[in-house]
């Protein structure tokens, strides 16, 4: 592989014998029989898709599963994130039991995030637990949610409360794919991509600033380098702390603001979930500036970074009365993250220096929503 320019990268997720590849590159639908069977054998499979992707991609999947001496089938799912309930996984599982599912029977996730929440999840309970696969559509999918082995469903409680820890055999992640996708959710896969570089690597994050315009314009060599440091990252983190106990919270950079501003503007299309990381991103920074912690360049360089590829920096507007700094901290109080009442924040020292800390004056907090509120 080239390391200036690679057109293909793999990377592995060290978890002893629950170890797997993320395979990422241009075309690799076509080869994905292959590599499923180089790993699992001829297996059957069941692919799970949603009503977008499946479309677009489930059959040149079949055809390359065939082609490598699978047998299987395509399970479509509406797309979109009321997918991820109860309701969908008991239509799921009842639809996999019926065809007669086995205990060697693989799923394949092929689909953003949402498909694979609710595949690995479903893959973990059925029959106490099948093997799955990856094939992630969505560039947040590929640098995020395929990887780490969280899976979920929501509660009408909250985001994500109903899961498992559960890996994935292999990830196989076709850069091809995100021709199709929407620029906006290009964009907000884009901040999850830079909360790499903003948590751990001032080096990738300089390399962003150069090339971040055209990795989300469509360039395939600097879409496949981004994809695989940032699953080089999430997998180094991942195997110091698979359960979030410690380290793994690095990953919520920007999570605490983003999780109060989504609850506000109801988890939907006013305000999509890395739109609202890159907001949050942009408050981190600017409270450890605000806080003495980090230069208040450093700060300013992520504000332009942003503006510069086109993602939102200030709050949307208010669906209803407005934005109210008492009412956002009431939703970080709310979050599941929270220990003996103390909001945790991720904080930083500078670009690529990120920590965890639960000892943040809420006042300070205040006064900064309250100056982003007056400036929406
Ligand atoms: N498990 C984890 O660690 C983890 C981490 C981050 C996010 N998540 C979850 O991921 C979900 C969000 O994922 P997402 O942003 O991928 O959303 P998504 O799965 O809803 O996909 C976004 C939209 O793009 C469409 N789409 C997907 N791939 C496409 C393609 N190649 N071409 C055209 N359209 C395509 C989908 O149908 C959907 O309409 C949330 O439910 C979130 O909770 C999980
Ligand atoms: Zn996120």
């Amino acid at each position: 592989m080239n390391e200036q320019n690679p057109s293909s990268a793999k990377v592995r997720v060290d978890l002893d014998a629950r170890s797997y590849d993320i395979e990422i590159g241009p075309g690799l639908i076509a080869r994905a029989g292959t590599l499923i069977a180089e790993r699992l054998g001829e297996r059957q499979m069941v692919i799970v898709t949603d009503s977008n992707v499946g479309p677009l991609y489930a059959e040149a999947l079949q055809e390359s599963l065939g082609a490598a001496g699978h047998g299987g089938r395509t399970i479509q799912i509406d797309a979109g994130e009321q997918s991820k309930s109860f309701a969908y996984l008991e239509g799921l599982l009842d639809d996999l039991l019926e065809e007669g599912l086995e205990r060697g029977t693989v799923l394949i996730a092929l689909g953003g995030g949402v498909i694979g929440d609710l595949t690995g999840f479903a893959a973990s309970i059925a029959l106490r637990g099948v093997e799955f696969v990856q094939i992630p559509t969505t560039l947040l999918a590929q640098v995020d949610s395929s990887v780490g082995g969280k899976t979920a469903i929501n509660s009408p409680h909250g985001k994500n409360l109903i899961g498992s820890f559960y890996q994935p055999r292999l990830v196989i992640a076709d850069t091809d794919t995100l021709r199709t996708l929407p620029p906006r959710e290009m964009l907000a896969g884009y901040a999850e991509v830079v909360k790499y570089g903003l948590l751990g690597d001032a080096g990738f994050f300089a390399w962003l600033e150069d090339n971040g315009t055209a990795l989300v314009a469509g360039d395939p060599s600097a879409q496949t380098r981004a994809i695989m440091r940032s699953c080089e990252m999430k997998a180094e983190i991942v195997n110091q702390d698979e359960r979030e106990t410690g380290r793994r919270a690095l990953l919520n950079l920007g999570h605490t603001f983003a999780h109060a501003l989504e609850a506000e503007t109801g988890f939907g299309e006013g305000l999509l979930h890395g739109e609202a990381v890159a907001i949050g991103m942009i408050l981190a920074f600017e409270l450890s500036a605000q806080l003495g912690l980090c230069p208040g360049e450093d700060a300013a360089r992520v504000r332009a970074h942003f503006e510069a590829v086109g993602l939102p920096t200030t709050f949307p507007s208010h669906p209803g009365g407005g934005w109210n700094s008492a009412t956002l901290l009431d939703h970080m109080r709310r979050d599941k993250k929270v220990q003996a009442g103390k909001i945790t924040f991720i904080l930083t020292h500078g670009i690529g220096d990120a920590f965890i800390t639960n000892d943040v004056d809420p006042t300070q907090v205040a006064a900064l929503l309250d100056g982003q509120a007056a400036a929406a």
